[in-house]
């Protein structure tokens, strides 16, 4: 039998997993805010200022620490002021990124950052600087975060908010290599500065955390130039997207898909790891000091859209192969956590892999929401680093990994162990050295099914739910797990 050994240590100087690594995003697109998030107060989906009380509770419970906000492509055609006061008087738009619709305005700003409060995650805005103005997006800093007696917060409190609200985090601009502006690095290195200069928080006690558009996948012209061009005092934090599919040109379905097409798949998700490698060694080169986080602020599973939906809303269903993308990607930035800060899953609700769906009144959690939840043992826990010669998923003469791992110890000295096996045939034994963190018990969970295929639908919405797993033993120190194939599996010692 083939057994990993796996060397855990838990160095003094080892990094905190921020729990906003475990971040989530909401765009105007497609049924993610209309009918995902948002049914109006009027709906007879029960609701709470027009948001589905299903929603709220699944995201609660999932502790979604941060929601990125509205875009996305849709975040550089948004102007603020479209969105705030009465909603009978609000101008309408047109969605010119997502199918052409046209966008109400009926959930603005209060909807999405009193959601927030709701949920007690942090907001992320992602501004709008392809289409907007220095002004625009200065007033609208002043409108959120201004306390009293400055025309905006005037402003906000006409429209029914007395306090301020609290921003965690403000994108400048997205994807402006692209949807944002089609601009050159040294261009938007310029713009960033000159928007960056004007933003101040007027309440945030630990100030300003501004995060550059940043690059698309292997784009490390982008991020050099960006680190070199952008002083440390305007920038926290620099970005990063990458998507997981089969190949860009032809993503294949999220449900019919053969294991060519899984391992593909799997391919471009674990690329994620030399992306922050090698994003990092740029980052490190003009940033010794780690003044500036990397802010992987869009990634997960693409595909094509369910037969007979819109192809601008990017609907689609979630399987185990979401699972593994969901399971390995989070060890990935659980790994490197002294760098990556913040990251956000592309999106929430309805697009693109989601961890919710919805149908009129119907909900369903999908595997890739039950990773997460699994995973948010890690939220703000010390990184507990791990070495270890995986074993290779061999297909058709290519291979990869097929042994992900991460481990973190929270504050009151629990450890827990997230362990993926990607291979969709072979089961695979790890054996952990556990001496030294000195638990001789532990409880754990797993995520499996029969077929790589199987998901969630609205008739069987608990097809795939976590469930109590027990293939594993602790003897003389060494904690033996044995993996299914296709599993993600997250032990707490006891
Ligand atoms: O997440 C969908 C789209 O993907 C976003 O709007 C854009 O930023 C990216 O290209």
């Amino acid at each position: 039998q083939n057994v990993t050994n796996v060397k855990l240590t838990n160095p003094d100087d080892a990094p905190i997993i921020s729990k906003h690594i475990y971040g989530h995003f909401a765009e105007h697109l497609g049924r993610c805010i209309y009918g995902g998030f948002y049914v109006g107060e009027d709906s007879d989906i029960p609701n709470t200022n027009g948001v589905r009380n299903d929603v709220i509770k699944a995201l609660k419970e999932l502790k979604v620490p941060n929601l990125r906000w509205p875009g996305g492509c849709f975040a550089d055609t948004y102007h603020w002021r479209d969105g705030i006061g009465p909603k009978e008087d609000r101008p309408e738009m047109v969605n010119r990124w997502w199918g052409g619709v046209t966008e109400d305005n009926s959930f603005g700003t209060h909807d999405f950052l009193n959601l927030c409060e709701v949920l007690e995650a942090e907001p992320y805005l992602a501004a709008n600087v392809g289409s907007s103005t220095v002004q625009e997006f200065t007033e609208y800093i002043q409108y959120v975060t201004h306390p009293d007696g400055s025309p905006m917060a005037d402003l906000r409190k006409k429209n029914g908010r007395e306090k301020p609200w609290s921003i965690g985090f403000w994108g400048v601009g997205n994807e402006m290599w692209g949807c944002g502006g089609n601009m050159t690095p040294e261009y938007y290195a310029n713009i960033y500065r000159q928007y960056a200069t004007f933003m101040s928080d007027w309440t945030n006690s630990h100030g300003m955390y501004r995060v550059a558009s940043g690059a698309n996948v292997a784009d490390y012209h982008w991020t050099e130039v960006l680190m070199r061009e952008i002083p440390k005092s305007l920038i926290e934090g620099v970005a990063l997207h990458s998507y997981s599919f089969v190949t860009w040109s032809k993503k294949g379905s999220a449900t019919g898909f053969n294991e060519a097409q899984y391992f593909s798949t799997m391919e471009t998700a674990l690329k994620m790891d030399e992306l922050i490698k090698k994003h990092t060694e740029i980052m490190d080169k003009y940033d010794p000091e780690h003044k500036v986080d990397l802010i992987v602020d869009e990634w997960g599973g693409w595909y094509e859209v369910e037969e007979g939906t819109n192809p601008g809303f990017l609907y689609q269903q979630n399987t185990m192969r979401d699972a593994m993308i969901a399971g390995t990607t989070l060890n990935i930035f659980n790994n490197w956590a002294h760098r990556v800060k913040m990251a956000n899953l592309a999106q929430t609700i309805n697009v693109l892999q989601a961890v919710i769906l919805t149908e009129d009144e119907k909900m369903l959690l999908t595997p890739t929401y039950h990773v997460m939840k699994m995973y948010n043992v890690h939220h703000d826990a010390k990184l507990l680093p791990v070495e270890f010669e995986s074993p290779k998923y061999e297909f058709e003469g290519k291979s990869l990994p097929s042994i992900s791992i991460s481990a973190s110890k929270d504050k009151n000295n629990v450890v827990h162990i997230s362990l993926v096996n990607i291979d969709a045939s072979k089961e695979n034994t790890v054996e952990l050295d556990v001496e030294a963190l000195g638990f001789k018990k532990a409880e754990g969970q797993i995520l499996v099914s029969k077929k790589l295929q199987d998901h969630n639908t609205f008739d069987n919405p608990k097809n795939i739910v976590p469930e109590l797993f027990k293939d594993f033993k602790i003897k003389k120190g060494k904690l033996s797990v044995t993996l299914p194939p296709f599993s993600v599996v997250v032990l707490e010692s006891k």
